[in-house]
């Protein structure tokens, strides 16, 4: 199979913040006579700037964009708060990761801690424009007025500390539950712990969300763990089609039979995938097929392996990864993975893909995910 989408943007220009567009040197105006200094005080000057720019809200690495089918842009890299950091605080390597350089911010009602992503936004100071909070809907034991849409956002913007979101998304929700989403071992199946929002149907779920961006509470809408026929549920009565799909997407399950429809459904609408767990084969599915093709191309491209299965996951996609790490340098490791790495050749994209084939893995499924082991 061909790889689906490659298209990239080009990496944003930096914003230049108002401070550093009006500094004037005081000190190279208070000493016009000594002329033969001023290239050194123009150096340290510079250095300095540099130094104040990167402890402030400078982005240290410049992330490419990703293009959606609305028109808005999103990061092709963001910091995830689920897994490692589910249900706890994490304010200080949240306020760790915008201080790398991440600007996609990733939480869910289900991950209980939109507090601590408010609290590190509101300590690192940056405009709300320059970082992109992407949150969802749905939480598992929730009753369904717990879990209604509008509600769920004005809380979670309440949390935030912001008036609105830049991408909100639905995941798959059902209620009441049917019987075979409960039992969810199968092979390529997408939905892990299915959540319940009430008696709506999924097109009348989707209603809400159009609503919700009409009302400019959100600017995007998209969809979570959607399988292809739960787009096909709400394909029909969508006026806005949902910008993008969160799944899991790793080498080892990219080739379930359903994976492969879901992403052509998905390109057919211009639906950007967002991968979760692409770390997957690193870490969770050890000492399988795509380990040494993998470390291969990292030593051809002096990346990590991490490095080459982030750029992997955005390359085959076209879409954007979501990762995480409570360890800083991990952190630098996978901005790089987008920002300094350059994208895997066609011949590299498929290597992986095939390696990958020859085993599958699933991480997020009913009964295999532990929040208290991510
Ligand atoms: N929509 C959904 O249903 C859904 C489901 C799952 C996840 N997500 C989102 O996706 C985010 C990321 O998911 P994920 O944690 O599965 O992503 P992942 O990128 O596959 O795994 C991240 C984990 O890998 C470890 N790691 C990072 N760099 C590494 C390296 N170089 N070598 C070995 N291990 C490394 C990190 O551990 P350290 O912390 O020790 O560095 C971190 O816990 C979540 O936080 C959440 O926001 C969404």
């Amino acid at each position: 199979m061909t790889t689906p989408h490659r298209a990239i943007n080009p990496p944003p220009r930096l914003p230049t913040s108002d401070w550093r567009m009006s500094f004037r040197s005081p000190l190279l105006t208070s000493i016009p006579h000594h002329r033969q200094a001023r290239p050194a005080i123009r150096s340290l000057l510079s250095t300095a700037r540099l130094l104040s720019s990167s402890q402030l809200h400078t982005p240290k690495m410049s992330v490419p964009n990703v293009k959606l089918n609305d028109g808005t842009s999103m990061p092709i890299i963001g910091f995830g708060t689920g897994t490692a950091h589910f249900g706890r605080e994490c304010s200080d390597m949240v306020l760790e990761a915008l201080k790398n350089g991440y600007r996609y911010l990733d939480t869910a009602q289900q991950y209980r801690n939109a507090g601590s992503v408010g609290e590190a936004i509101k300590r690192w100071g940056g405009k709300r424009e320059d970082v992109y909070i992407l949150t969802k809907f749905g939480a598992d034991g929730a009753k369904p007025e717990d879990i209604e849409p509008r509600k769920v956002l004005q809380d979670q913007l309440k949390l935030l500390g912001v008036d609105y979101v830049d991408l909100c998304e639905s995941p798959l929700i059902r209620f009441p539950a049917r019987p075979e989403e409960l039992v969810l071992t199968s092979r390529g199946d997408l939905v892990h712990n299915p959540f319940y929002t009430g008696n709506l149907t999924l097109a009348e779920n989707w209603k809400i969300m159009e609503q919700l961006k009409s009302e400019g509470l959100c600017k995007s809408i998209g969809v979570s763990n959607y399988r292809e026929e739960d787009l096909l549920a709400i394909k029909d009565t969508w006026k806005v089609p949902p910008a993008v799909n969160q799944i899991e997407f790793n080498p080892y399950n990219f080739h379930a039979d359903n994976m492969l429809r879901l992403l052509k459904l998905c390109k057919d609408h211009d639906i950007k995938i967002e991968c979760y767990g692409p770390l997957n084969s690193l870490f969770r599915s050890t000492n399988g097929p795509v380990d040494s093709v993998v470390e291969e191309i990292a030593r051809q491209k002096g990346a990590t392996p991490a490095q080459v299965l982030i750029r992997w996951a955005a390359d085959y996609t076209g879409g954007v990864v979501v990762t995480t790490s409570r360890d800083s340098g991990r952190q630098k490791e996978q901005l790089e993975a987008v920002s300094k790495v350059t994208p895997l050749s066609e011949q590299q994209v498929q290597a992986i893909a095939e390696a990958g084939k020859g085993r599958f893995y699933r991480h997020f499924q009913h009964g295999v995910w532990n929040p208290a082991k991510p």
